[in-house]
């Protein structure tokens, strides 16, 4: 008898991009820009670190789910307790999803190359997970709306959307809402929808359709990806359902404290807003000249594709030799393409003068 199931049994697990620390020791650098998970750069937001360091002394006792939380998020976004969840990071909550609502029939539906993180918990279940290819490097969600069949049971829609920045409009939302039968649940994950800022982005908060689960994080913008603390907002039966399935007491209560305060920190938000535009806008005007494709982004992170798989690996391996850890896209499904995250103006220079010692092409090698 197997030990474990054949899907899990070839199932790659989720490997994060590589540590600071990794890289200083093996290329034996003192500096180091992470740019390859999508962090704010700035650290952590002030307030939430404050908060933390006053309530310490509580961790003796269990945490309460998440209710404070879900209160301040209710109170927040003008919804009811009973439609607001909380989770160790929005995936945690997109574990619960997959391991509540399908059964072993059911499809999962997405994009090809859709987040990571998603791909290996939907196949984590064992169940059918088909995908549907990219128009442009954007969701085709006509193709998706007809991709539907009658065991399609989640699709999963990213906005703005991880590998590649780019978004979905209201508009087009719409219509694609228009051909998904009630039955199907869909997941709009809006991780980086704090940096969209598009005026045609939809404001999930106008989808309180009964079968749209919207998740968000404090992994980006509020810089806690370290606390591992997400949220989600749905119609309160699907909300039950997710409260039978999740682990008892998640979220951790220091996360929970960091959270809280960090809704409230503004400030931080803002300078994190006008960071990543400038961020955005210096890799928007830095890349192309230097022979690269810069994918146009709505989120803290930029796309770049390149001619071969080989051709990606060499930047991102040159890249690394000079202190720059970028994000390769090769467990995505998209081997011929990396991901750039924004940074300081310290990273992002640093970037910038390590990228034309390492492109292969002969005149950018010049330069
Ligand atoms: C699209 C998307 N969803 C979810 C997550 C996970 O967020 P969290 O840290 O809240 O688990 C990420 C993290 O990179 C992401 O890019």
């Amino acid at each position: 008898m197997p030990l474990v199931p054949s899907y899990i049994e070839t199932l790659r697990p989720y490997e994060p991009g590589r540590s600071i620390e990794e890289v200083k020791q093996k290329y034996g650098l003192t500096r180091v820009a992470k740019l390859a998970s999508n962090e704010n750069p700035l650290g952590p937001s002030p307030l939430a670190m404050e908060a933390i360091s006053r309530n310490l002394d509580g961790l003796n006792y269990y945490p309460n789910g998440g209710l404070d939380l879900r209160e301040r998020l209710a109170d927040r976004f003008q919804l009811q307790i009973s439609n607001v969840i909380t989770g160790s990071g929005s995936d945690s909550i997109m574990s619960s999803i997959i391991r509540t609502f399908p059964c072993d029939d059911d499809e999962v539906l997405t994009t090809e190359a859709a987040f990571i993180g998603f791909q290996v918990l939907a196949r984590s279940r064992g169940i059918a997970y088909r995908t549907v290819p990219y128009r442009n490097w954007h969701y085709d969600l006509p193709a998706l709306a007809s991709a539907i069949t009658e065991k399609t049971k989640i699709i999963y829609l990213a906005n703005p959307n991880n590998p590649t920045g780019t978004i979905f409009t209201r508009h087009e939302f719409d219509e694609f809402y228009r051909h998904v039968p009630d039955r199907v649940l869909i997941i709009l994950d809006e991780a980086y929808f704090e940096y969209a800022q598009d005026a045609r982005y939809p404001d999930s908060m106008h989808y309180r359709y009964d079968n749209v689960i919207t998740l968000r994080t404090f992994s980006k913008i509020y810089g806690l990806a370290g606390l591992r603390i997400g949220y989600g907002f749905a119609h309160e039966d699907l909300i039950a359902n997710l409260l039978k399935v999740k682990l008892p007491f998640e979220p951790g209560s220091l996360a929970q404290i960091g959270a809280m305060a960090a809704l409230a920190d503004r400030e931080f938000v803002q300078r994190s807003l006008d960071l990543n535009a400038a961020s955005l806008r210096t890799l928007r005007d830095s890349l192309p000249p230097l022979g690269l494709d810069v994918i146009p982004s709505d989120a803290n992170f930029v796309m770049v594709p390149f001619e071969t798989a080989a051709e990606a690996n060499r930047v991102f391996e040159g890249l690394l030799q000079h202190g720059v850890i970028v994000r390769p896209l090769g467990a995505f499904g998209l081997p011929d393409c990396l991901r750039i995250s924004t940074g300081t103006d310290d990273d992002t220079n640093m970037l910038l003068e390590a990228l034309p010692r390492v492109c292969t092409k002969e005149e950018v090698c010049r330069n």
